[in-house]
C-alpha cells in the first residue's frame, strides 16, 4: 500500500504502519507543508494519515486520486476534512476520540485556574522584580470553589470537564442541543445558550466546529456575560469571533479569556497579545505524552485496517463505505 503521513507523530503508531506497510514517505520537515508540496506528495496514495493542520478539501482529494481510500485524521475533531466530498468519492474519514478527554480538559482547568488566579501576570510581575512582600491588594483574583461553570458542548470532553469541577463545589451548567444524562444524575442544569452566558461566572467551550457553531459566540452573547467572566476555548478558535473578543477584552478588564485555539490559527488576531487579560497558549489540549501517543496508535490502527477491508474502529463517515 501506497501511504503518506503529513507530519511525524509519536513512534509508537509509525511502528504500526511500518510493520503493516513496510516503508513508507512522511513529510521529512518539523513543519506544516505548504499548500504545493501537500497536493503533490499526497498524489496516488491508497491513504494519508493528515493533522488538524492540513486542509483535506475536495482539491485535495482529486489530488490524491480515486484509488484512495482513507483519510486518517490525527485529532478527534474533523473540521479540515470535507467530510461531503470524501463520501462523495467513497473515501472513509477517521479520527481519534476519547485518548485526549483527559489532556483536553485538564488543560482547560488550567487555563481556568491560571485565569481565576493571574498566574501569568503573577509570574511576570516575580520575573520583573516588582515584588516587595505581602501586600493585601495585590493581583487579586477570584474564587473557583462554589461558583458557577457553564459547559459549551456536553460531550465527551466537556463532560469531563464538568465533572472533575464538580468537585470545587461548582455549580454546572451545560449548552448542547441534546440532554446529557449524566451530567444530569449529577445535577448539572440543562439550559440555553443566553441562560449559560448571564449566569456563569467561568464558560468553557467544548463544541465541534461546524456550521452551526462558527461564531457562536460574538458581540451579543459577550453582553449577556457577567463583566467579570472568564471564558475558555480549547475546542475551535472559530466558534468565537475574535474580532469581537479582542474588544470585549480590551473594553472590560475584569472579563478573563484562557485560549488554546485560534480563530486565524497559527495567526492571533491584532490587538489580542495585549491584552493582560487573556491567557494564550499553541494549540496543547492535547499535548501530553500519554494522549499523542494513543493518538498515533489510533491513527495508524483506522489507516490499517481502512486498507485491509476492515471497517475502521473511528470511522466519521460510513455513507463512505455506500
Ligand atoms: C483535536 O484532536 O481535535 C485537538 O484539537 C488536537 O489534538
Amino acid at each position: 500500500m501506497n501511504i503518506y503521513v503529513t507530519r511525524r507523530i509519536p513512534k509508537e503508531g509509525l511502528e504500526m504502519l511500518k510493520e503493516a506497510f513496510g516503508e513508507f514517505d512522511m513529510n521529512p520537515h518539523d513543519r506544516v507543508l505548504t499548500r504545493e508540496e501537500l497536493l503533490n506528495e499526497i498524489k496516488g496514495r491508497d491513504g494519508v494519515l493528515s493533522l488538524l493542520t492540513d486542509n483535506m478539501d475536495a482539491e485535495a482529494m482529486d489530488a490524491i486520486g480515486s484509488q484512495c481510500k482513507v483519510i486518517s485524521n490525527y485529532a478527534v475533531g474533523y473540521n479540515n476534512v470535507r467530510v461531503d466530498a470524501a463520501s462523495e468519492r467513497g473515501i472513509m474519514v477517521t479520527n481519534t476520540p476519547g485518548v485526549l478527554d483527559d489532556a483536553t480538559a485538564d488543560c482547560a482547568i488550567s487555563l481556568l485556574f491560571s485565569a481565576a488566579r493571574r498566574i501569568v501576570e503573577s509570574d511576570e510581575y516575580m520575573r520583573s522584580e516588582k515584588f516587595q512582600g505581602w501586600a493585601p491588594m495585590l493581583l487579586l483574583g477570584k474564587e473557583v470553589t462554589g461558583a458557577t461553570l457553564g459547559i459549551i458542548g456536553a460531550g465527551r470532553i466537556g463532560t469531563n470537564m464538568a465533572k472533575k469541577m464538580a468537585a470545587f463545589d461548582m455549580k454546572i451548567l451545560y449548552a448542547d442541543p441534546s440532554a446529557n444524562e449524566e451530567l444530569d444524575a449529577m445535577g448539572a442544569t440543562h439550559v440555553d445558550l443566553e441562560t449559560l452566558c448571564r449566569e456563569s461566572d467561568y464558560i468553557s467551550i467544548h463544541a465541534n466546529l461546524c456550521e452551526a457553531t462558527q461564531h457562536l459566540i460574538g458581540e451579543k452573547e459577550f453582553q449577556m456575560m457577567k463583566p467579570t467572566a472568564t471564558l475558555i476555548n480549547t475546542a475551535r478558535g472559530a466558534i468565537i469571533d475574535e474580532t469581537a473578543l479582542v474588544t470585549h477584552l480590551q473594553n472590560n478588564p475584569d472579563f478573563y479569556v484562557g485560549m488554546d485555539v485560534f480563530e486565524d490559527e497559527p495567526a492571533m488576531k491584532p490587538g489580542l497579545k495585549d491584552c493582560k487579560n487573556a491567557i494564550i497558549i499553541p494549540h496543547l489540549g492535547s499535548a501530553t505524552i500519554e494522549a499523542r501517543t494513543k493518538m498515533s496508535i489510533m491513527a495508524a490502527a483506522n489507516l490499517i485496517d481502512a486498507l485491509t477491508d476492515k471497517t475502521p474502529e473511528f470511522l466519521v463517515n460510513k455513507d463512505s463505505l455506500a
